[in-house]
């Protein structure tokens, strides 16, 4: 353990500047430094170093911490290995102390290292054995070589090989100083009653798992007999140091080039993963044949936003790309989907037609998903009305799991072309299930779940109206998206000619913002106007001092309504219908913000009618109950109004 002295002494000579830019280019902004932040991607820098404080924070994902915390994050190491990056970096002495201040947590820290230690003992075995005994060379590495694999790829992957006996393995450990227990608990070997232990891997070559730091941690095993009776592949089991669930095969080789390339490829199996790699293709995982799990996700997203699954034509091929995919829509990854044609893997594909035609085929070929699973499902139903419901139901479900409400408006419109049904047929559809998801306190975006409210108590108005709770929030949380299309859309021109900056302005300017900090930042953004700042930049942060409208801005960046000017070229299949979806936004932000000023209305109303008959003011009484008619009339219109807009 490293002694406290030497933490406090690293933490004490790590500067965040040098630090930080050791990977990133920072530049002189004031006091602090600024660059574009390593968490996540965006064009303009809003990753902020202050040499002062000695801490980083982005403005765009919220990352932040000391130097320490950035190494951890950055290079995914634990804290130890922090500490040692950080002391080598800084020529300081590490010293180690024996002082375990948990006995419990050290000797499962050690137990656990003794499982990667038997882990890399045996990684170096098979590694070994396919390169060097004979058995290996002429059954394992011969195989190899048949299926094309370089001698890179083999050590690039660890390959190896596990020689044909049941007590190889196990009797080449134990005279090297392993105990029993700790094989057995890897995975490793076998322990029966009434037999030696065995091997657990017998003449297969042999696929070392790696955790995220390049830790093997269990190990794949291919037969290379056609015999049927037993499985392809055999898997280490779960250990203590090893969840199926919680990797993907080659995360340890593709992370550098899934983040720099921002996007990562998803394959089925080893041998694909391998076959792209050595083609140069190496920001490929793979969910080695099961359905994928939220962590795996979560793992993948550390590195990119953006992936594409990549299967094979056959039905369990589209199967499987089918499963898992609202799992990443709701961890908000952009999914598409590329379909090889039948009979042909990534391995094979790549083999038979080179780098440049699969990356070609790749790009062609990749389907959003949402329509790869509405063509899908539709394909199938042959206009049985039964069966076109049930699958119309389902791809609702997907839809309504996608927050960004402008893709969420997009695909809604894509599909009802699709499904040859009227848009607003479908959007009903996707609002009841928002609905659905609400009840059963699925997240959703805090602007829609009130809609979504609304819209129970106008679709059954006999109900008993179900008392919205904290108008107040409510309202703070239209005004904010207000504020978000004022800074998103201001200098784009309605149908009717008056830009939407103007449209907001005559809904607003007689009654101010409730929270007061919204008023602030809308009155600058009306100062930066008088003082003639060009209406295309009046969303820009670089023409506003006040912190606050700077974050605000930076926050609108990041949001999942950003429209950088990259967006469009990045999501290309989405472009042509952009110029119409600012509008459905704008529409049904200012819908919504209408609604919540009629309730605020509503609600004073009610409580001066009861002031009223407290004083006995019939003619006060009549004139306030007409006054709410109205307002409940209008309440009425625009609820049905945003039903048929957008959510
Ligand atoms: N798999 C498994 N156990 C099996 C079969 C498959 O764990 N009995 C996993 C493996 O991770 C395998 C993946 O599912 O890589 C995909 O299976 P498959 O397509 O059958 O194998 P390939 O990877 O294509 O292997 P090969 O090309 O060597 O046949
Ligand atoms: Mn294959």
């Amino acid at each position: 353990m490293i002694s406290k002295e030497t933490i406090q002494n690293i933490l004490d000579h790590a500067r965040v500047e040098e630090v930080v830019g050791d990977f990133v280019n920072l530049k002189r902004a004031g006091a602090n430094l600024k660059g574009n932040c390593p968490f996540h991607d965006e064009k303009t820098p809003s990753f902020v170093v202050s040499p002062a404080k000695n801490i980083y924070k982005c403005f765009g994902c919220g990352a932040a911490g000391d130097p320490l915390k950035f190494i951890m994050e950055h290079e995914q190491m634990n804290y130890p290995e922090a500490l040692r990056y950080l002391a080598k970096r800084y020529q300081i002495e590490v010293v180690e102390d024996n002082q375990p201040f948990n006995e419990e947590a050290k000797e499962q820290q050690t137990f656990k290292d003794s499982l990667f230690i038997a882990m890399k003992f045996a990684s170096k075995y098979y590694h070994d054995t396919l390169l060097e005994s004979v058995e290996g060379k002429a059954i394992g590495l011969s195989y190899f070589k048949q299926r094309g694999f370089s001698s890179k790829t083999i050590e690039d992957f660890q390959l190896g090989y596990a020689p044909d006996g049941f007590e190889v393995f196990t009797k080449h450990a134990q005279e090297s100083g392993y105990q029993i227990d700790i094989l057995e608990k890897s995975g490793l070997i076998k322990v029966k009653e009434g037999r030696s232990p065995y091997d657990f891997f017998r003449g297969r070559v042999m696929f070392p798992i790696h955790n995220l730091s390049g830790k093997v941690v269990a190990f794949g095993g291919r037969i290379l007999s056609s015999d049927v009776k037993q499985a392809k592949y055999i898997n280490t089991p779960e250990t203590d140091i090893y969840t199926k669930g919680n990797l993907v095969y080659g995360i340890y080789q593709a992370k550098n080039d899934i983040r720099k390339l921002d996007a990562c490829f998803l394959v089925e199996g080893y041998t694909d993963v391998l076959s792209l790699h050595q083609a140069g293709i190496h920001n490929v995982v793979a969910s080695s044949g099961t359905a994928l799990t939220k962590e795996q996700i979560k793992l993948i997203k550390r590195f990119t936003q953006n992936i594409i699954l990549i299967y094979d034509g056959d039905k369990a091929g589209i199967q499987a790309a089918l499963r898992g995919v609202d799992i990443m829509l709701e961890e908000e990854m952009d999914v598409r989907v590329v379909i090889l044609p039948d009979g042909e893997d990534p391995d094979s594909f790549v083999k038979n037609r080179g780098t440049d035609q699969t990356l070609e085929f790749i790009d062609k070929n990749k389907k959003d998903f949402i329509f790869f699973k509405a063509d899908i499902l539709l394909k199938d139903t042959n206009n049985d009305p039964v069966l076109k419901s049930n699958a119309i139901h389902q791809i609702v479900e997907t839809i309504a799991i996608i927050k960004d409400p402008i893709r969420k408006a997009y695909y809604t419109r894509e599909c009802s072309k699709i499904a040859q049904l009227s848009e607003d047929i479908l959007i009903k559809e996707v609002n009841k299930t928002l609905i659905k998801l609400q009840r059963q306190n699925k997240q959703i975006r805090e602007a829609d779940a009130v809609v979504a409210r609304e819209l129970i108590e106008f679709d059954s108005p006999f109900k008993e109206q179900t008392p919205v709770p904290t108008p107040e929030k409510d309202l703070h949380i239209q005004e904010k998206d207000v504020l978000r299309i004022l800074f998103m859309h201001g200098h784009r021109v309605l149908p009717d000619g008056k830009h939407v900056a103007t449209m907001i302005l005559d809904h607003t300017h007689d009654v101010p913002f409730q929270n007061s900090n919204f008023q602030k930042i809308f009155d600058q953004y009306l100062k930066s106007y008088d003082n003639e700042v060009p209406f295309e930049e009046l969303g820009d942060d670089k023409h506003y001092t006040d912190e606050e409208v700077k974050e605000f801005i930076i926050g609108l960046n990041i949001s999942p309504y950003q429209l950088s000017p990259n967006w469009e070229s990045q999501h290309n299949i989405i472009v042509k219908n952009m110029d119409r979806l600012w509008e459905s936004d704008v529409e049904s932000t200012m819908n919504r913000f209408s609604y919540h000023k009629i309730l605020q209305e509503l609600k004073s109303v009610d409580e001066k009618i009861k002031e009223s008959s407290n004083n006995d003011n019939f003619e006060e009484i009549i004139k306030l109950l007409e006054k709410k008619q109205i307002l409940q009339a209008h309440k009425k219109e625009v609820a049905k109004k945003q039903g048929t807009v957008i959510f």
